[in-house]
This record gives C-alpha cells, structure tokens and sequence, in this order.
C-alpha cells in the first residue's frame, strides 16, 4: 500500500476542465534492481515515466464505491527508469467517474458535490537498489502542476486535445487531505486496450458528411494517425447506428456530447483518446487537415477497450443469424464489462443497473471467465448496500434510488451465480450476511407479509405488453416482486447449506412467501408471470404455467411480449416442460419481434428494445434506445445451458462435475459449445445427419449426461453417440 510519506495533492488552482498534468522530476542512483509506481487518483489517470506509460489500464483507477473503496495499482516501472540519470515522472489526471456529471440525465443531490472534488492524486514511486537501499518519490508539494494539452474530459462528452497548446509555468502541487481511510488493491480485471479494427468503409451520406464504418459496434476510441499543420484539427462524433436515411445519427447518446476534437501539431502524429470512452460503430468526420473527404481509412483505427477476462465460451450452428446474434452477445458483453457491468457505453447513463447485470450474468459467466471481475464489483455492492439491507439500482450507488425486485436480487443472485460457474464458496461466505440483509429489507418493507407489497417496482421492463407511453411491461409489479423475493430468500438457504450455517428460518420465510404466492395469484396473466412462476418453481402445477406460457405465445402469433425480466427465462420454462420445439421456434424466428430481428436488421451488439429500429426503419424512440445494451443477450445461457446442454452442477460448483443434456432442433441442423471451465474443456455437439442425431461429447471432468431423456454417468473422456431424430 501507499508508503505514509506520500500525501495527497491537487492544483493549486482549480483548472476547470482543462485536465491538469502533475510532475515531478527525480535522479536515480546506479544499480536499480526494481523499481515500482504506486498510484491512484480522484478521476482516472494515466502515468508516465520519462514518456514510457506505466502499466496498461485504462481508465485507472477503475469505478469503484468511491466512498467505500478506491483502488491502488501498483505498476513495474524497473524499465522505465533510467538509472543515473535525470528523470521524470508525469501523471494526466481526468474526471473520470469521481468527477464527472454522473448521472448524466437528470439532476442528483450528490452531483454537484462529486464535480467539486479536486483532482487528486496520491502516488509513490519506489526504487530499489541492487546494495539494498531503497528511494522514494512520493506525491507531496514537490510535485509541479501545470495545465496540460488535454483542454477537456470527461466521460459522457468526450475529450478535446490540443496539441499545438505550449503548456505554461507550473505550479507546486497542494497536499490536502484526500481519502485515505479507502484505499484499497486492485480487485478486479485491468481494463485495456483488447481489440484493434480497420475502418470497413468510408461512407457519404445522402447529407454529404464523410463516415467511417468499423462494421462492428466497439467500446473504446478512436486512434488517428495524420500528417497535419499545426492548428489543423480533426474533430469527429460517434454514433450506433444511421438513420432512417442513411445520414449519420446519434440523437439517442442523449445529453452525452461524446466530443473528440484534436487540434494538430507539424508533422506525422497519432492520437487516441487518453481519460474517456465512446460506444459506436460509425464515426462522423467533421473536420480533418484538408477537409473531411480526404479522410482515408488508413487514417484511422478503432480500439476496443474492456476489462480483461479470459474468454471461455464458444457457440456455433447451423443458422448464420443465430451465429451473429452469439455474436452480438459477445460483443455487448466486451462493450458494457468496462470496469463495471454496465447498461450501455454510449449515452448519458453507462452505470453500473443492477437488473441488467443479474438477467445476463449466467450468459456472462459462460463467455467469459467473469470471476474476479464480478468480486470487485459485489462488494462494492455490500459497500453500497444501506444499512436496513436495501440494495439500490446501480452500483456505484450514484443514483440513490429505493430498491427494486429483480435489479436489487443480483444482491443474492450474484454471488450464487459466481459459486455456482467457479466453485469457490469463499464468495458465498463474503456475501453471506449481505445476502440475508437483503432479503431481510424485503421482509422488514413489505406491506403485505409473505409477498413483496406495496412498493414500487421496473416490473417486466420494457416488455412489449406495456400500456402506451410506459415502459413497464404488464406484468404485476408485485407478482414479479414477490417470485424474486422467494428466490433470494431460497439462495440464502442454498448459501447457507453450503455454508453449514442454520437457515432454518430462512427456509420457513421461502416457504410462507411460495404459499402466499400461491395464494395471491391464482392465475397468471401475462408470459412474463407464467414464466417466472414456473422457472423459480413458485407455481403449484409449473406444468400448467408452462403449458398456459405455450398458450399465450401462441394465441400471441408465436411471438414473445415479455421484457428484461420475462425473456431470460422463457425458453428455460418452454424446455423444461415439453415445450423445446416452441423455444426453437422463438429462437429462430427472423421477424419482429424475435431475437433475429435485429440481426436482420444490421445489429452488430444486443439491442436495448426489441424494436430499437422498427420495420420501416424508424426510431423506437430518440431518448431511449441503446444498440448497445446486453438484457435480451441473455439468451446464450439458454443456447449452452439447454441447446448445447452445458449445465454446472449444484452439487458439484465449479464444474467438477458437469451435466450434458442437448436439446438437438433439426432446423437448426447442428450446434457446437465449447466452454473452458477450471477443470477444462468441456464440448457438446450435435448434428443431424439424415434420421440420426450424431453427438460429440468432450468432458475432463465426470459428466451426467442426458440423452433423450436417458441419463448415463460417463467419466471424463470424448464420446459418440448416435439417437434417433
Ligand atoms: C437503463 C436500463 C435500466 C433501466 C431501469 C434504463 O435507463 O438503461 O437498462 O435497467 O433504466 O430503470
């Protein structure tokens, strides 16, 4: 951790929003064995030493639960120091998250405060010599500052770099008493630079306006590399997706002015954004040395940027579209896992929403290794959870908004989740008592005992049965709010099993909420009702739940009405109880409203609303439509956990033990799932090959596998099996 003798130190005057520069120059004695920068700041930073950059995360600190939690990295910096010589070290200090007007959308009561912070900085540099001696330059008002040619950053609006700027005088830094009492190691995943892409077209509009295309939708920036005059600029904006008419679009960002204006010096240079991100796929060129249209492909490079997990899943089919739809998820996941799990990376939200983290995280846990990314993030949750257990929309808590059933459940179901894909009980035992304290909110704030009552809820969000002008589906807010209360108090029991704690009463609280339940909804009126009371096992006959979901689908047309909450869960219902054609049938369906829609429709990332872009090509709204959001991609969970059948075993967490049950559909025509569990690679294939299903199987562990109903224990090995279609 930070040495004692380094302090906290800001500018001596308040740049505004010119991103100021702190330095310190420092002479290095011969013989350096090692030599370490350990570094934080109030916003994000990006540290040099004599030029070279200090370890590769962007975005440093990272977003944490800034009253609870700030994060320390600690970088090898032995080969940036030139030992014997002059030497210096410099730090780039931008908003970032800890000053920046987050929540973009509408005023909160903290906002205000949060951009009054100082830019702070608190670092240590420590070099260790081979005679054993050991110097330090820590951050104290030694340090210079001065207004560097970052003249703007943020992260809903951009950044605007002036390279022609000759920064001033500097100013010695000011201590002042920054949070200590929060500091913390790195705990997540290093967010970093993953992905570079070529520009795939350059378009102009019916508008005139010079577009790049990237032919995929990225989180991240922009890299440019131009020969200029100094003064020249190059100025350019992000956008998801065209409009109606083809012309260049980004009304949906919202407030989010997602700025990138660089002013050139003489000569070759390239540029990337330092402090910020964007989510696009095409980019207007406003200006550029010697006007937009001699924009050239070779002038640009898109980088994606996200934290840095390892991938474990893999889909393919028979199906191109379902194909590109696995890899809209995939790529929706790279997009919304910067640091946080996020909702969307473009307009003036990017926060950290609760439900949408819990309705994707088992389709997360299988395409990446989400372990250590997810840990940091929950317990910034238990560092945000309020005192009487309530739990809030998103973490980071920036919005402070009271609870609601399934965003505040990913408090329980987050860490089963992590247990159950990795195997670890010590995350159960760290969230334990967060766990029980959630459902313990519930209990203490209902109206109505043994239901959730009484409060007010997203309910099935953006459900296509919402009444006009809202966005809430029609499922009962407290039919949703009550299935998701029995289901955590019933994790906290599971937990605690594993735990060998006593839950006895939490047992007989799952059980006086089921027969409540049972009670209060006799009936079930909506998909999204017949779907959860069947998937968390509410309903006294889940068989006729699922048969009445069959039947409203298709009194509906075959088609799906449900929203953030229905969807995860209605082809793992449909499945489970008979219904594996129908889900099938949902799966693959092309038109609106289905999950090929959108892919029908270009979509290179999940789409926030069914009907982001309607058949005719216009808007499902200006204010609220992300091509960037991953909720429906929770559907791959399905795609491996049913169709390919790659299923964790309670029983054995972590795939120890694994469970192999394919669900094989001939229009589909064959599948293939890799996943690369801790024990190894487990495959599950299938294909039709005239009136035969031929099955490959790969598991490094011992598997259940169920093949047309038939189980069979097998031990870890690759298997062939051939059942009759
Ligand atoms: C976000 C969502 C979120 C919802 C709930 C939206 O603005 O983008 O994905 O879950 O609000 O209110």
């Amino acid at each position: 951790m930070i040495e004692r003798k380094a302090v906290w130190i800001r500018p001596a005057r308040d740049m505004g929003d010119v991103v100021p520069e702190f330095s310190r120059k420092f002479r290095a004695g011969s013989g350096i064995e090692r030599a370490v920068l350990r570094i934080t700041g109030l916003g994000v930073y990006v540290a040099e030493v004599n030029g070279g950059r200090a370890g590769n995360f962007i975005m440093a600190p990272g977003w944490t639960s800034y009253d609870h939690r700030l994060q320390v990295q600690t970088y090898d910096v032995t080969d940036l120091v030139r030992a014997g010589e002059e030497n210096t070290v410099t730090v780039l200090l931008g908003k970032g998250w800890y000053r920046s007007r987050l929540v973009g959308w509408r005023y909160c009561d903290d906002q205000e405060e949060r951009r009054k912070n100082p830019a702070g900085l608190l670092a240590d540099l420590e070099i260790r010599y081979e005679n054993g001696s050991v110097s330090r330059i820590p951050t104290d008002e030694s340090w210079l500052v001065r207004e560097s040619r970052v003249r703007f950053s943020e992260i809903y609006d951009g950044e605007i770099y002036d390279a022609s700027f000759e920064p001033g005088t500097a100013d010695h830094a000011v201590p002042f008493s920054g949070p200590d009492h929060t500091l913390i190691g790195q705990e997540g995943e290093e967010v970093l630079e993953k992905e570079r892409l070529s520009v795939r077209e350059i378009i102009t509009t019916p508008r005139g306006e010079t577009v790049l295309d990237f032919g995929q939708e990225i989180t991240g920036y922009v890299e440019i590399e131009v020969t200029a005059s100094a003064g020249d600029v190059v100025d350019l904006s992000f956008g998801e997706v065209p409009d109606a008419d083809g012309n260049f679009y980004n009304e949906n960002y919202r407030t989010a002015k997602a700025l990138y204006r660089y002013t050139c010096r003489d000569g070759r240079q390239t540029y990337k954004p330092l402090l910020t991100f964007y989510g696009f796929r095409y980019v207007r060129v406003n200006e550029f040395p010697g006007g937009p249209q001699a924009a050239a492909k070779e002038n640009f490079t898109g980088i994606a940027v996200y934290s840095d997990m390892k991938r474990t899943g893999y889909l393919t089919g028979g199906d191109p579209l379902l194909n590109r739809l696995v890899s809209n998820g995939i790529w929706s996941q790279k997009g919304n896992y910067l640091d946080i799990p996020t909702d969307c990376p473009q307009r003036d939200e990017r926060l950290g929403w609760t439900g949408d983290a819990q309705v994707f995280m088992r389709a997360g846990c299988y395409n990446f290794d989400t372990e250590r990314f997810f840990r940091k993030w929950l317990r910034d949750l238990k560092a945000d959870q309020k005192e009487d257990g309530a739990v809030g929309l998103v973490i980071p808590d920036v919005l402070q908004e009271p609870p609601s059933a399934a965003w505040s459940d990913v408090a329980s179901i987050g860490p089963w989740m992590l247990y159950l894909f990795y195997g670890d009980a010590g995350v159960l035992s760290a969230h334990f008592e967060s766990m029980k304290r959630w459902v313990d909110y519930v209990t203490g704030s209902t109206a109505k005992d043994g239901l959730w009552a009484g409060k007010e809820h997203l309910g099935d969000w953006l459900g296509l049965d919402a009444p006009s002008g809202s966005c809430k589906g029609s499922s009962r807010e407290e039919l949703i709010a009550t299935a998701y209360y029995a289901h955590s108090a019933e994790l906290v029991v599971r937990a605690g099993k594993v735990l060998g704690e006593d839950v006895s009463a939490y047992k007989e609280l799952y059980e006086k909420i089921r027969a409540a339940f049972r009670r209060e909804y006799p009936e079930y009126l909506t998909q999204t009702e017949c779907a959860l009371a069947a998937y968390f096992g509410l309903a006294e006959d889940p068989r006729a739940a699922a048969d009445r979901l069959a039947r409203m689908i298709e009194e509906a047309g075959g088609i799906l009405k449900t929203g953030f909450v229905g969807t995860p869960c209605v082809l793992h219902v449909l499945s489970e109880y008979g219904y594996t054609e129908l889900a099938y049938t949902l799966l693959l369906r092309r038109e609106y409203p289905s999950w090929l829609y959108s892919v029908t429709k270009g979509a290179t990332t999940i789409w926030e609303h069914w009907d982001g872009i309607t058949e005719d090509g216009s808007f499902w709204s200006k204010d609220m439509n992300s091509f960037n959001h991953y909720a429906y991609g929770a559907v791959l969970d399905w795609i491996y956990g049913v169709a390919a059948g790659i299923c964790p075993l309670e029983e054995a967490p972590g795939f120890r033990k694994v469970r192999i049950a394919p669900n094989p559909d001939r229009r589909l025509g064959w599948l293939e799932a890799r996943f690369e569990s801790r024990h190894g690679l487990i495959t599950s294939g299938w294909e039709y090959v005239g009136d035969t299903v031929r099955y490959e199987i790969t598991t490094p562990v011992e598997a259940e596998v169920v093949l047309g109903g038939v189980k069979r224990e097998v031990g870890a090995g690759s298997y062939i099996f051939y059942a009759e279609a």
